[in-house]
Parts: structure tokens; sequence; C-alpha cells
């Protein structure tokens, strides 16, 4: 470990803070060109109706509105209806019905933004409502209305997806000694970025030229995307140039195409001026891609001691209107099959149906690697559920049954293999830092004078790095990613990378690869990321791959520069290039160590006075496809008083022990897992959005989405353990959304522990003090 330059290992101070803290980032909405028009939204105030008229003569007559755009408009287009990620097709504008609450209706494109906002309050729309459905159960049975009469079959259903050992698991369970079962709600949620969605396209009608400025997690598939979509309508893929500017926050709402995105780059094209639109607060929350919504079924079964045998888990998944979940495409749950966790199940079944309801489109893998959290959570709290059962302490269950380190590579019951860990390394120190024999003993005695104090464990795993391309693909395109180094002459670099940071500290923590693979100080690396002109082609950033894949590719590129500098570093010291190896971040003739040249030396001489016969420069590319996917893992903590008069649940301490392998900054990792954790608290006590039976949204503002703010955020204690990846080149896994993922377990084993004696065995999250105070009373233990 180089500290003066600031490779692996060091708590390099973020390098892109320092415009962000003075307020000069580059996000979207501070493009401002000339000429530039805007674009506002009319939504629909009705879950589902038909469309009898749409009048646009008030709008257009507004002083300052260029244009109104609605379906009918799209249709000759051929862009009122485009693909979602899922091959389901998504409606940019509707043209006879609305299917959800706050859907689009129709765009003003005005000089000003505040005339577009009046152009879109005066549009005049006559609707007929229809019946509403906002219950997938409801959805799913057989005399349901057919919400999408577009699509050959003629029901609500729209697939099923199972995995495992259907008849091998069901004959587990026949001869289970102890079965455990819970019905487990995981409520849609928002990832209520800090940025709201936003674009500024710009045509131009001479070059034929699509410039975007857009807030996308991933501009090449975006660009590749526009171009499949709209070519007939002359955007080439080399005409288009995506940028990515800063994003604040992305957290996986940023991957889908929204039909504002499609309709400003429609405006552009029609009016040849530039056209911003930003969504606002409420539109972000009630009509972008929601998370989660899975009503999940799991049972486990176990031997009398409490070894695990067998999971079978069933969910249905609400995915609103269009199925816009954004998973790799042969995956419609995501990698929900990480669900056996941490443990040796030796059989395993799970089914998942997809339905359509009258809600927002979407089922993003918010701040998880598709429905990881979802099945970490179920894992998680059935583990509770079964040692409550069988009367044995959570810890102890989870310490009997974890997959043991000398088992890894291990082959899971749903066919996944895991690459390393080391679980119970990690629960046992959770459980020294929080003294949980202490804990455990204080319970007792506050239990006998009647107060309610709970232990809730989370020993999670996850599996990021998507990914190997033999396995994930985003409609067809292979998930690899990739990483281009230009060495200049005076021996600073710039790194150009096919992922785009949203707020993760990309340009530190990827400096810091290079930096240690060449010995050139992070200081003197540019990191760039999201410009589809300039940075090799990559999936971009979601599901924490860009450090398992891009970090790899980074690794990789410096090792192909470093093995060229070796030849010119024998040239420069005129040995063999066999005798002459890379050792403490220089070339050394072998045991000659005064003999030597610098990363600095080799760069100059690689455009000054390269071997004859050599090609000139010093860069490298790659595209790294990785052979595994990472399995990064974690053991949590949570300790929580509950408040007999209220129903309030406090939060005592949390502690997270995380393992993401070899920890590149371990500031920046840091700082992850608390952004995660309080992501993860958010769920489990605060947010939800409900609908009522007309599928009104409740919740659909700051005002009524009760998001955590550091008033409700715990003190977090974080430690961590080190298993390194075994295949990736510097050992690393992802960290990004482990806390999200591993936090709801914790905290809602935590207060289901508080209440167990009183024969709790779930409470669905989010824990709201209201849900606690109903049991309380229900079992007469309310102040
Ligand atoms: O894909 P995303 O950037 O969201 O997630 P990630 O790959 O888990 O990385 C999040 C941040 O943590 C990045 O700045 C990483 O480089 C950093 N990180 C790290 O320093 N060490 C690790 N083992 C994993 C991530």
């Amino acid at each position: 470990m180089a500290v003066d330059i600031g490779g692996i290992g060091h708590s390099v101070k973020r390098k892109e803070d320092a415009r962000f803290i003075r307020g000069r980032g580059n996000y979207v909405d501070d493009k401002k060109l000339p000429g530039m028009l805007y674009l506002d939204i009319a939504r629909s105030p009705y879950a589902h109706a038909k469309i009898l008229k749409i009048d646009t003569s008030k709008a257009l007559a507004i002083p300052g509105v260029a244009a109104v755009i609605t379906g009918n408009d799209l249709v000759p287009l051929k862009l009122a209806w485009m693909p979602t990620l899922m091959g389901d097709q998504q409606m940019v504008l509707p043209t006879d019905t609305v299917m959800y609450q706050s859907q689009e209706v129709a765009a003003v494109v005005a000089t000003e933004r505040y005339i577009a906002a009046d152009g879109a309050a005066a549009i005049e729309v006559e609707y007929e409502p229809l019946p509403v459905i906002v219950d997938p159960k409801k959805a799913l049975q057989p005399d349901a209305f057919v919400l999408r009469p577009d699509r050959k079959e003629k029901s609500n259903h729209i697939w099923h997806w199972e995995t495992g050992d259907r008849a091998g698991t069901d004959e587990a369970f026949r001869k289970a000694e102890v079965t455990v079962k819970e019905e487990i709600y995981i409520p849609r949620i928002h990832v209520s970025s800090i940025e709201t969605c936003g674009i500024v396209a710009s045509f131009d009608k001479v070059e034929g030229q699509l410039t975007v400025w857009m807030t996308t997690q991933a501009p090449h598939a975006i660009r590749t995307v526009i171009a499949l979509v709209a070519g007939h309508l002359g955007l080439a893929e080399h005409k288009i140039r995506v940028i990515s500017p800063d994003i604040g926050g992305g957290f996986g709402g940023k991957v889908p195409v929204y039909p504002g995105y499609v309709l400003a780059i429609g405006a552009s094209v029609l009016t040849g001026r530039p056209v911003k639109w930003v969504e606002d607060r409420s539109e972000n929350i009630q009509a972008d891609s929601f998370a989660r919504d899975y009503h999940i079924t799991a049972e486990v079964a176990a031997k009398k001691d409490g070894t695990v045998e067998a999971l079978r888990v069933k969910t249905i998944a609400d995915h609103g209107a269009f199925d816009a979940a954004a998973n790799p495409s042969k995956f419609p749950a995501g990698l929900f099959h990480i669900i056996t966790g941490s443990y040796p199940f030796k059989k395993a079944f799970v089914e998942v149906d997809g339905a359509y309801t009258n809600k927002p489109p979407g089922g993003i893998a918010y701040r998880c690697s598709f429905r990881v959290t979802e099945a970490a959570f179920t894992i998680e709290r059935l583990m509770d559920t079964l040692a409550h059962k069988i009367g044995k302490d959570p810890a102890d269950l989870r310490l009997q049954n974890f997959i043991p380190p000398a088992a890894f590579p291990y082959q899971s019951a749903l066919g996944w293999e895991y690459d390393s860990g080391d679980y119970g390394r990690a629960l046992r120190l959770a459980m020294d830092k929080v003294d949980y024999a202490a804990l455990r003993k204080e319970q007792l005695e506050k239990r006998k004078k009647g107060e309610l104090m709970g232990i809730g464990i989370s020993s999670f795993t996850e599996i990021v790095g998507a990914g190997p391309s033999k396995h994930f693909d985003i409609l067809g395109i292979k998930m690899f990613d990739s990483c281009e180094i230009r060495v200049h002459p005076t021996g600073k670099a710039i790194v150009r990378l096919g992922v785009k940071s949203q707020g993760q500290g990309h340009e530190t923590t990827f400096g810091q690869i290079v930096a240690e693979e060449l010995g050139i100080p992070v200081a003197d690396i540019m990191v760039e990321e999201g410009d589809t002109d300039t940075a090799p082609y990559g999936l971009g950033t979601y599901a924490s791959r860009s450090t398992p894949v891009a970090g790899a590719a980074t690794a990789i590129a410096a090792r192909k520069i470093r093995e060229k500098g070796r030849l010119i570093a024998a040239h420069l010291l005129e040995a063999s290039p066999d005798d002459v190896e890379w050792k403490d971040y220089k070339y050394q003739v072998k045991g000659v160590p005064a003999k030597s040249k610098t990363m600095q030396e080799v760069a100059f001489a690689a455009y000054t006075n390269h071997p004859q016969g050599m090609e000139a420069g010093l860069e490298a590319v790659d595209y790294y496809d990785p052979p595994n996917l990472t399995y990064p893992f974690g053991s949590y903590i949570c300790v929580v008083d509950i408040d007999r008069g209220t129903g309030e649940v406090k939060i005592r301490r949390f502690v997270a022990v995380d393992d993401c392998g070899t920890v590149i900054n371990p500031m920046i990792v840091e700082g992850q897992v608390h952004g995660g954790l309080t992501m993860g608290l958010a769920p489990a006590l605060y947010e939800q959005i409900t609908y009522d039976e007309d599928g009104n949204i409740q919740g659909g503002n700051f005002m009524d989405y009760l998001l955590p703010t550091a008033m409700e955020t715990p003190n977090w204690e974080t430690e961590r353990t080190v298993t390194p990846s075994p295949h990736h080149p510097i050992g690393a896994k992802g960290i990004g959304e482990s806390a999200t993922v591993g936090a709801p377990a914790a905290i809602a084993n935590a207060v289901v522990d508080a209440l167990a004696h009183l024969g709790v065995t779930h409470i669905d999250i989010p824990i709201t003090p209201w849900k606690v105070q109903a049991i309380l009373k229900a079992k007469g233990v309310a102040e």
C-alpha cells in the first residue's frame, strides 16, 4: 500500500466533493442552451379512464406556448408506445385510455418553465372513469377486468417464473420435523433521490445530430435504445450523444426510460430547438418507477434442532400498468433466487407471478441487485420465526446453520456459486461489539418488569456484479463493463469508464485502483464517466456492479499498460524484459533495486524514446466479462425499545458488520454503509406508497411520504471483515447496496423479538407506531 500515491486501502478524500460542497456540481438542470424551450406534462387525475376528448386550444392560445403534444400526434411517428426493459410495452402518451393516476396525458412546450406549466394546466381532457384494480391478488382472479387489452393474453397475469426443485422441496416439507410459514408484504416505496429526473435534448437539424444531457445511470444503453426506437426518424447511433452529467442520486430510479425523456427528444426533433424537461417532486414520486411491492408467502422446513432443510416461496409481484422493471432480461424477478441467503438449504423452490394493476409501472432495483432486498428480508425474517418457534436464540440458530467457510465456492440450492464468505466471523464480531449476551440478560429482566426490548439480527448474503455475459443481458446487450486508460507523456492519466457514478465517489476510487496498479498518484489521475462520445461502451451503474465489473476492467486495463511499460523500462534500463519486474511501484532489474524506472519515466519514453518497432503511446482498454458475480455479506444487530404508550420503536443501537472483500477506500465504504443503512431504516419504520380503492395515491409527496431525516436516524456503528473475492482481480466485491439490503430485516426482527413472548411472529413493514400500538392493545399490554 503506497500512502503517498493514495492507492487501494486509503481513505483518500473524495475528489468530486470539491465541486459538490461548493455548489459547483454540473447537473442536468444547470444546463442552459440558447433558444431552449421547456416542457411540462399534463397528467391524469384518474387511475383508469377512457379519454373521450383532449382540447388543447386554450393551452395553445397562451403566449409563449410553442407546441402541444398528445398521444395521437405520436402515432404517425410510431412513438405512442415504447418498449420496456422487460419486453413489455409502455405508453409514452395514451391515445384512448389512462392506466394510473398521474400518468402522462399531454405535453406542452413553451418559452419558459412556468408558461409550460400554465399550458399543461390549460389542457382540457374529458374522461370516462373505468373500474380500477389496485390489489394484484384481485387482478389475478379469473373474472377480473382485463387492464391491458393491447396484449395477446387476455388476463392481468404478466408472467410466471420459477426456479428450483418443486417436487424435491415438497417432499422435504412432507417429511419435515418442523415447518414455519409467514405471509410477508414488502410495500411499494420510492427511491426519492435528491435530484428528480430530467433531460435537455438538443437536435441539430443541419447535422442530424442529437445531443442529450440526461439523468441516466446507463448512458450507453440509452443511446442504443434511442437508436433502436427512433432510428426510423433518422436518429442513428453515431449521431446520438448521451451525456450523464453529475447525478444527484439514482438508486435504480434513473435506469428506466420515462415518457418525459421521449417527449423532450421528440419535441426537440419537432421544433429544432433544445428542450428541457425536469420533473417536480410530486411527479417524481407519483409517476416514476416504484420499488418492491412483493406479496410473499414463505416457508422453511427444518429439523427439530433447527437445521434448515428446505425453502418454499410463492410471490405475487405487483408491476402496475406496464412491466417496466429494470432487470436483466432473463430474470423477470431479478436475482430473487438469492433468497436461500447464508444457509445451506438442500432443497428450494421459488415461484413468482407478475400482475398488472392500475398503478405506475416499474419494479426497479432500489439500491439492490434486482430484488435482493426482498429476498434478504424474507429469509432473515423466516430464520427468526424458526428460532422463536423452536425456542432457540436467533444468533445460535444462524451460527449453527451458516454455510461454513470451507464450503466456498458454494453451490446454492437455486444454482448460484457463492464466491467466498465467512458468515460466522461477521456475526460473532457484531455480537461482541454489541455485547449480545448482556443484552439478552437485560431483555429477560426487562420482560419481568413488563418493559419491551428487542434484539434483531440480519445475516444477509448479496449477489452483485451483473454479470457474466453468459447469463446476463439487457434487451440483448450483454452485461460486461469497460475501462480505458491513457497515460500522458508527463505521467498523468485519464481513465474513462462505462459505468456512471451518481454520488458513489467513482472519480476517487477508480483513480485509486489505477494508482495502485501503475504507481501514479491518485491526484494525477482524472476519471471521467457518462459521455457516450468519449467513454468505452458499458452497461452503467446499478446493482452495485461498478466495482465488481468496471473495477475489474480498470485493474486489467492498468495491468495491460504495466506490461507494455515493462518492455519500455527494459529498453531504458538496457536489460532483458524477463529481468525486469514491477516492485514497490517501480520497474526494477531483478535483484538490483537501484536500477529502476518509474511509471512517469516510462510514460515519457513511450512518446519520446520507445523501442523501435513498438507502437508509441501508453494506453489500454479492457472490456471485462466477469467469470462470476460477487457475494458480499454482513451481519447486522439492532436493539430496540418499544414505548408501550405510543407504540413508538426507538432504535437504541445498530451495529453493522459488512464484508465487501478488498476495500478500495475505507471512508467511502463507510459512507456507503451509512447511507444504505438509512435507506434500510426508511422502509422498515417509515416509508410506503399506498392507494385507495379508486387508485388515488396516498403518500405522493413529501408531506405524506415519510422520508427519515437526520432526526430519525440512529447512530450507526460500523465494523468490517475482509473476505476477498477469489475471482476479482483486486478481490473486491460491491458495497453500495449491502446496508439497504440488510437493515430492514434487522429492524423488523428486533421489533418482533420484543413482542415474540406475546405470540407475535410477524409485522409487515413499515412498522409504524400505529401498528405497534394496535398489537399492544390487542395483547393487553398497552399503557
Ligand atoms: O455500482 P456502485 O458504484 O453503486 O456500487 P459499488 O461498486 O459497491 O461502489 C460504491 C462505492 O464504494 C464506489 O466508489 C466504490 O469504488 C467503493 N468501493 C470500495 O471502495 N471498495 C469496495 N470493495 C467496494 C466499493
